[in-house]
């Protein structure tokens, strides 16, 4: 029999951007294939080798570890233009990425014409999301509402023009309505769909590739993104993006079965940011927002907007605890608040009734109006950006973490202390 295999979770346990890419690239050099199971480019993973930075959107951030597979798998909303794009852009860059990277034949084709809609109902919106604009919500609705196309059906050029067609009359239909113009959305379709032999090249069947991949007893790394409190479930709806982002959805998503996975790394980042509208309970004060995001270099990967910054929230963190089943959770930029007095937990809501809770609550507009409750913790007040082993952390930054580990109830398996690969703090 071979060895045991192993297949590994990493989900966004905030609202995104909590460092998914690093702690990704950094498990690849331990895995054989690192696989995408939802989203589309609407995220954006930030990963640096050495001096070199990558911002992927669509492509695993395995694709930087030499050999390693890299697959979307069939819960991606695939952007084609901009999957090859980014393709073409890290081979130019001297990556040997050729053969290395599949896509489903069962992932939903995000057209130009879901980005031209989830633009216009944007602009047009009273309640706005703040969305990527990237055609992630109407690309998940065609789906759900079997309208949408899928690798699959560029094996047969005359049922994909049917089926595009079909789809795109009715988007062009409500930018019509909306009096958004469709100015160089032929060039755009032309465009996506010369690049269709090129898809069908490196299509293939992801969930049974990983499944065989898994019983030969190798490793397997199932990168999530976006995060908790964005999923359309779990997160703080309407602001969520439009797929499952919890790690439920990594076996739908990749097309295994769920006792499959081995474990659940939560990511989450040493305090919590958000981008786009929706409630962020532990916003901090404004000269502290912008103080933080300075530190932390908090502007968004795919749009450069502001990010929002707040303290670390337990209540989410608990809650993410719980809904994707963590296993452990790697702590992601400590070091941005070495320099601070004081960092603070947000441990409770008090809610606009003057009820105390310790449970994220369901009611998205409830969660505007709660008033946070707090511990203060000292600050450590030095560098831990060299840092590679947990004794020698400052004993204050120690007692920060092992507070985030108990309130959020998985244990700490990794800190991040820096963007470098090196820079990361494995803990036994
Ligand atoms: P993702 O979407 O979850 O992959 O996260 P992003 O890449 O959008 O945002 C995280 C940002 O923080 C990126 O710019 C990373 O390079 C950076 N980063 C990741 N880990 C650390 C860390 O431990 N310390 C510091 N200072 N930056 C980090
Ligand atoms: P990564 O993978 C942070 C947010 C948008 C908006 C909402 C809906 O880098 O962590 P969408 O375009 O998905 O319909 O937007 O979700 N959002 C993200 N925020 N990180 C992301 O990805 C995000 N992807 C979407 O800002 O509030
Ligand atoms: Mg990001």
């Amino acid at each position: 029999m071979p060895d045991q295999g192993s297949c590994t979770v990493i989900v966004g346990c905030q609202w995104g951007d909590e460092g998914k890419g690093k702690i990704v690239d950094v498990l690849a050099e331990r895995v054989d294939i690192v696989a995408r199971y939802q989203g589309g480019a609407n995220a954006g993973h930030t990963v640096h080798v050495g001096e070199d930075e990558f911002v992927l959107h669509q492509i695993p951030s395995g694709i930087l570890h030499e050999g390693r597979r890299c697959l979307l798998g069939n819960g991606v909303v695939l952007d084609v233009q901009q999957f090859f794009e980014e393709y073409d852009a890290i081979l130019e860059r001297g990556i040997d990425i050729e053969g290395r990277v599949g896509v489903s034949y069962r992932a939903q084709l995000l057209m130009p014409y879901h980005r031209f809609l989830d633009k216009a109902v944007e602009l047009a919106a009273d309640t706005k999301i703040g969305t990527t604009g990237r055609g992630i919500g109407p690309a998940y609705e065609d789906k759900a509402g079997r309208r949408g196309v899928r690798t699959a059906d560029l094996l047969n050029p005359e049922r994909l023009a049917k089926r595009i067609e079909a789809a795109k009359s009715r988007v062009v239909a409500r930018l019509d309505e909306l009096g958004a113009g469709t100015q160089e959305l032929d060039r755009a379709m032309d465009e996506t769909l010369a690049l269709s032999e090129r898809l069908l090249a490196i299509a293939t069947d992801v969930g049974p590739e990983i499944s065989t991949a898994l019983r030969s007893g190798r490793h397997v790394l199932l990168e999530g993104a976006q995060g908790t409190a964005l999923d359309l479930d779990h997160g703080t709806y309407p602001f969520v993006t439009s797929s499952n982002t919890t790690a439920g959805s990594a076996a739908t998503g990749s097309g295994i079965g769920p006792t499959q996975i081995t474990d659940v790394i939560g990511i989450v980042k040493a305090y919590t940011t958000r981008v786009g509208e929706g409630p962020l309970p532990s916003e901090m004060s404004p000269e502290m927002d912008e103080h933080v995001r300075t530190l932390g270099g908090e502007f968004g990967a795919t749009t450069g907007r502001p990010r929002r910054c707040g303290w670390f929230d337990s209540v989410l963190t608990r809650f993410a605890s719980q809904v994707n089943g963590l296993t452990g959770i790697a702590v992601t930029k400590l070091d941005v608040l070495d320099t601070l007095d004081e960092v603070k937990i947000a441990t409770a809501y008090r809610m606009p009734d003057g009820k105390t809770r310790e449970f994220f609550p369901a009611d998205t507009w409830a969660l505007a109006d709660v008033e946070p409750v707090y511990e203060t913790m000292p600050g450590w007040k030095s560098s831990t950006c060299d840092i590679r082993r947990i004794e020698d952390l400052p004993s204050n930054a120690r007692a920060y973490l092992d507070r985030i580990e108990e309130l959020t109830n998985a244990p700490v398996k990794f800190v991040s202390v820096g963007t470098k690969r090196s820079q990361i703090i494995p803990v036994d």
